[in-house]
């Protein structure tokens, strides 16, 4: 499907309209961002392998019954994606103590959790991304209280699947955010599940794989996300 005029450009993604409004065009860039847009950078061939990474993802959650925004692929770094209403909310679950929960509350970096803890946060770069609970949700009108269940048991049935998936490639989860939204009343997965925006590290060693290299400076980052790939058995060509 032929792309027309850009919608909205992301960090990492642009989103292009098409002659469908009920479709548009999700362009995985290179660009690579951290602490709400305060360190970018471009790393070359990113953009496809979260493109073919996000793809691999959210056919393997259509498999299980999860509805995703994803229509098809058009190329390695574009992709055909629903129009989706989208909650300006991000969902996130941790499994293990990592990044910005073990800040807030003293935690030592890499304790397992008793349970996922579930957390919303308002998508805000400018305030920082702040937590938020669902009374803020609800009073704001972003969302009714039979959606916030929904979004969170959503996300929580989304996190068993893919601890899963990468437990049987020798990887950890460890935490990771998704957005949702809306078309003619059904809620879906949208925007993107990539190693941009989860925490996986390898069973063993330890090591991170994820946008904490990009964030911390240790590297390879491109080359992390495409062993993430590898293991899960993602064809990357
Ligand atoms: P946090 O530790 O910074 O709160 O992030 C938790 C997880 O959610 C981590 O895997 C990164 C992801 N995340 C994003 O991708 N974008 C965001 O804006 C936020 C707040 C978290
Ligand atoms: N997603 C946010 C950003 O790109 C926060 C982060 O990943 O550190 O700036």
């Amino acid at each position: 499907m032929e792309k027309k005029e850009l919608l909205t450009k992301g960090k990492a993604k642009e989103l292009y309209k098409t002659a469908d409004e009920t479709k548009l065009v999700m362009d995985f860039t290179d660009d690579t961002s951290a602490f709400d847009g305060k360190k970018i950078e471009q790393l070359a061939g990113k953009g496809t392998v979260n493109n073919r990474f996000n793809n691999f993802i959210m056919n393997y959650l259509e498999k299980k019954g999860v509805a995703c925004h994803l229509l098809e692929e058009l190329n390695d770094h574009e992709s055909l994606v629903l129009n989706l209403d989208m909650f300006p909310i991000e969902c996130v679950v941790r499994n293990y103590a990592a990044g910005s929960i073990c800040k807030r509350l003293g935690l030592e970096e890499g304790k397992k959790f008793e349970h996922p803890i579930f957390e919303f946060f308002y998508k805000d770069d400018d305030l920082g991304d702040p937590m938020i609970n669902d009374n803020h949700i609800v009073a704001f009108g972003w969302a009714n209280r039979d959606e916030i269940r929904i979004l969170e048991d959503l996300t929580l049935e989304i996190n068993k699947f893919l601890i899963e998936l990468f437990d049987s490639a020798d990887l950890i989860l460890v935490d990771f955010k998704l957005e949702f939204g809306k078309n003619n009343g059904q809620i879906y997965l949208g925007d993107e599940f990539t190693p941009d925006g989860c925490r996986v590290w390898d069973k063993d060693t330890k090591e991170k794989l994820d946008k904490d290299r990009f964030r911390l400076g240790l590297g390879d980052v491109v080359e992390s996300y495409q062993e993430i790939a590898h293991r899960i058995g993602i064809n990357l060509t």
